[in-house]
């Protein structure tokens, strides 16, 4: 499965450029530099100079080096113009032993750490090792403290999702990123936004190529998450929010992206004997479209793991299943059934990219601020107290 043109097609048009400018023979070239008027080769000249000059390499710190904690560092270190400096985790045993099991394939597993420096002190990372980026791949309840700290330190962050336990926690790190010294950002990774074949389907819904969409039903069905050592914190209501906060986030945040806000939601959910959140299922008022979506850690482990969705537009259906031979296919009203190409890379790989681009200063296509995703927070509150009262909640 898995999420920028622009700077695409900007550094494609620096390559033809200098490849022309390569290919050019001398005396061309002099006899264009002649034709120009003298002010504009001066001017010429001193933009090549000032293109000598290399930007200075940003400082990534990855804090929580567990399963995305491993997931982000495979990607940064990928980063041209990114240096991984430093490794941040309490439990040191997680450099010496790496992980166990995760949802998704992708997590970086090797102990080679290259030039990053090991902490298990966050503040003692961030005096030292100076970071100018971090990934914050923490459990939940740390993503506040510690990213509002960050910002304030003028260090960019790119947290996990979900962005923290409630809307109003959310508003704390909305403000941080707004108050930000030396331009320092934030960004929630809800990488459902940069996967392809969930933005293979943005677009057939903001074309409108199938028509208007009918109905739409976004699933995800895993196995409790357990890959955590020591105690295992997802099971624990009151720090990973459960099922609806943990995983379902996800599919809410999906609804969110290609609907807009819904004006309410209803919601029914089942719950463990330790009052922790298992299943629930949605349905969203966003308009004319059924939209429905539904999250479970119910699952056994040899399960496992499935995401899928289906989604009837007038004229196609489009049938997303992680877990199928061809994961996405279209079966279009008129014409034989396919399976579209998608964007190779999965949607970590595109946000961390899509994040990188934006503290380089390039220009990247609006995906997701820091205020969609406390709203996402906020769909998901509503949906909790849905399911409790049995009631429809307005957002
Ligand atoms: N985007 C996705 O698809 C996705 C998938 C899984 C998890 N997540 C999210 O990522 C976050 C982390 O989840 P995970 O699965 O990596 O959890 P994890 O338990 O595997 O890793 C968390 C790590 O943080 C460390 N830690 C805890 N407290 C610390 C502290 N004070 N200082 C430094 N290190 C500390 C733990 O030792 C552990 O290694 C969660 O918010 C989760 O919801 C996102």
């Amino acid at each position: 499965m898995a999420k920028e043109t622009i700077k695409e097609s900007k550094a494609k048009t620096a390559t033809t450029a200098k490849a022309s400018a390569k290919s050019a023979p001398k005396s061309t070239a002099k006899a264009a530099a002649k034709a120009m008027p003298a002010k504009k080769t001066a001017k010429k000249k001193k933009s090549a100079t000032a293109a000598k000059v290399k930007p200075a390499v940003k400082r990534v710190a990855i804090v929580g080096f567990g399963f995305m904690g491993r997931m982000h560092f495979g990607h940064w270190k990928k980063q041209r113009g990114f240096e991984v400096v430093a490794l941040c985790d309490k439990n040191t045993a997680q450099f010496t032993e790496g992980i166990e099991g995760g949802n998704l394939a992708g997590a970086d597993n090797s102990t080679d750490y290259g030039k990053a420096v090991i902490y298990d002190d966050f503040d003692k990372m961030l005096a030292e090792a100076k970071p100018d980026v971090i990934a914050l791949t923490l459990p939940t309840p740390l993503h506040v403290p510690l990213t509002v700290q960050a910002l304030k330190a003028g260090v960019s962050v790119l947290c996990e999702k979900p962005m923290a336990l409630n809307a109003k926690l959310c508003n704390e790190m909305v403000a941080a990123a707004a108050e930000a010294p030396d331009g320092a950002q934030l960004m929630v990774g809800h990488c459902l936004r940069f996967w392809p074949c969930y933005t293979y389907l943005k677009k057939l819904i903001d074309t409108q190529k199938y028509g208007s969409v009918v109905a739409a039903s976004f699933k995800r069905y895993s196995a409790m998450p357990g890959w955590g050592k020591g105690a295992n914190w997802f099971m624990d209501e009151s720090k990973s929010g459960g099922v609806a906060l943990d995983l379902h986030i996800h599919d809410a945040d999906m609804v969110n992206f290609l609907f807009g806000m819904p004006k309410s939601v209803t919601s029914s959910a089942n719950y463990n004997s330790d009052g922790l959140m298992t299943f629930i299922t949605t349905l969203y008022d966003v308009g004319d479209a059924v939209v429905s979506a539904e999250g479970c850690w119910a699952m056994t482990q040899s399960f496992g793991f499935e995401a899928s969705y289906m989604v009837t537009f007038e004229n196609a259906v489009a049938v997303m299943n992680t877990n199928a031979a061809d994961a996405l296919v279209v079966y279009p009203a008129k014409g034989k059934k396919f399976v579209p190409k998608l964007k190779a890379g999965d949607g970590y790989a595109h946000e961390i990219k899509w994040f990188a681009d934006k503290l380089k200063g390039l220009e990247v296509e609006p995906v997701i601020t820091p205020e969609q995703s406390r709203d996402s927070v906020r769909i998901i509150d509503a949906e909790k107290r849905s399911a409790k009262s049995g009631r429809k909640v307005a957002l």
